[in-house]
């Protein structure tokens, strides 16, 4: 049976829900808080690219709270300390995408299902927890195990030797082109959930199945 590994951040899980805390702890009007969302969601996957690219790790989370500190700077806010720390938990209670349930309902018994995310362990199991992904799935695995950040290949590989399955036995799930490009590169197939129906990267490799939504997925695989 052929392992899927589904990103969890903007994939399993909407990322742009965090824009209600914003509004909520800032006072901020809905456009403001989407650029805010923007640049922390931008800066955030940079940080992990530099990261692993100056091979200084730090956890998903620590990353992401710089990530917000720069967001919240560059807009011009400056909430108390109390006010940040509220507004990075609400990474702990994100949406997951109004199809991401049923999809997993649906693939349960084809496949091995697994999260694999460059999320660390602590935020990905509270998240899985609250959203009703963690029955669903059989493992959270996280790039931490390795000290990197996907789109490293050790990421990819660390999942497969988890799995005890051959690279080619395993599916990374993302909606993230950057991340189906480097686990493309690293020998997996890969299935693009292409939600904006974004042209293809550059870079990396190609996915090999390409959707509009989780719940495309079970009749694509
Ligand atoms: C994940 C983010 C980075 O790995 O998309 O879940």
């Amino acid at each position: 049976m052929d392992a899927l590994c589904f990103d969890m951040y903007g994939t399993l899980c909407d990322t742009s829900s965090v824009t209600t805390a914003l509004r909520r702890e800032l006072d901020a009007s809905a456009a403001h808080a989407a650029n805010i969302d923007a640049t922390w969601r931008q800066r955030q996957l940079e940080y992990a690219q530099q990261r692993s690219q100056m091979d200084d790790y730090a956890t998903f989370r620590a990353v992401t709270a710089d990530a917000l500190d720069y967001a919240l700077d560059y807009h011009n806010e400056s909430p108390s300390d109390q006010t940040h720390a509220r507004i990075l938990d609400a990474y702990d209670t994100l949406d997951a995408f109004p199809d991401a349930l049923d999809a997993l309902d649906d693939l349960r018994g084809r496949f091995d299902l697994a999260v694999l995310s460059n999320g660390n362990p602590e935020m990905l199991e509270t998240l899985a927890a609250n959203t009703g992904i963690e029955e669903r799935v059989s493992r959270i695995l996280s790039a931490d195990a390795v000290s990197t950040f996907k789109p490293t290949p050790a990421v990819y590989e660390h999942a497969a030797n988890e799995l005890e399955k051959g690279l080619d036995e395993c599916w990374l799930v993302s909606s993230n082109a950057w991340d189906v490009a480097g686990a493309a590169n690293a020998g997996m197939n890969t299935a693009w959930v292409n939600r904006d129906n974004d042209p293809e990267e550059r870079v990396g490799g190609r996915a090999t199945v390409e959707v509009n939504s989780l719940a495309a997925l079970s009749d694509a695989l």
